[in-house]
């Protein structure tokens, strides 16, 4: 849940502020790191939302921290917790994918291509 409270925190950020230009070396790598970064954050949204929905409709309280309540986002029912549950997993397996390929392309650049981009990923 803080996941879900962080990004939407950095979608209202980005959506204010610009964000560098890709250093990219083409046109397909500029797709490619600009696609990988929205699934990125269609991830980071779907994981925690889809965690939510298995919750609510397995009748089980979500807490922030443990302490706060959150509201269920859906009545129990069964068919809905095992179908959340599978979504949950599929964005899972996709995170580790996508997060790989994100980890190597920007090791890639810091050892391989000697760029900036590793650094400006930071403050
Ligand atoms: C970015 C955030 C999250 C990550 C990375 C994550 C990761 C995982 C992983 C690795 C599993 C095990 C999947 C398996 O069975 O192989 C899991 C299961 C589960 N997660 Fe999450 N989770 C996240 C957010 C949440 C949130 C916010 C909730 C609830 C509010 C939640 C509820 C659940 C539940 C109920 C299961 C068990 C599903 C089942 O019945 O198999 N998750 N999660």
């Amino acid at each position: 849940m803080l996941i879900l409270l962080l990004v939407v925190a950095r979608l209202l950020w980005r959506i204010k502020n610009t964000i560098p230009v890709a250093l990219a070396a083409n046109r397909l790598q500029r797709a490619l790191a600009y696609g990988a970064h929205g699934i990125l954050y269609i991830l980071m949204l779907a994981l925690p939302l889809s965690g939510w929905v298995t919750s609510s409709a397995a009748n089980f309280p979500v807490k922030l921290f443990w302490l706060i309540p959150l509201p269920a986002i859906v009545g129990p029912d069964h068919a809905v917790k095992s179908l959340a549950a599978e979504v949950h997993e599929i964005c899972v397996f996709i995170t580790i994918a996508i997060l790989l390929v994100h980890i190597g392309a920007a090791l890639r650049h810091h050892f391989t291509l000697g760029d900036s981009l590793l650094k400006r990923m930071w403050f």
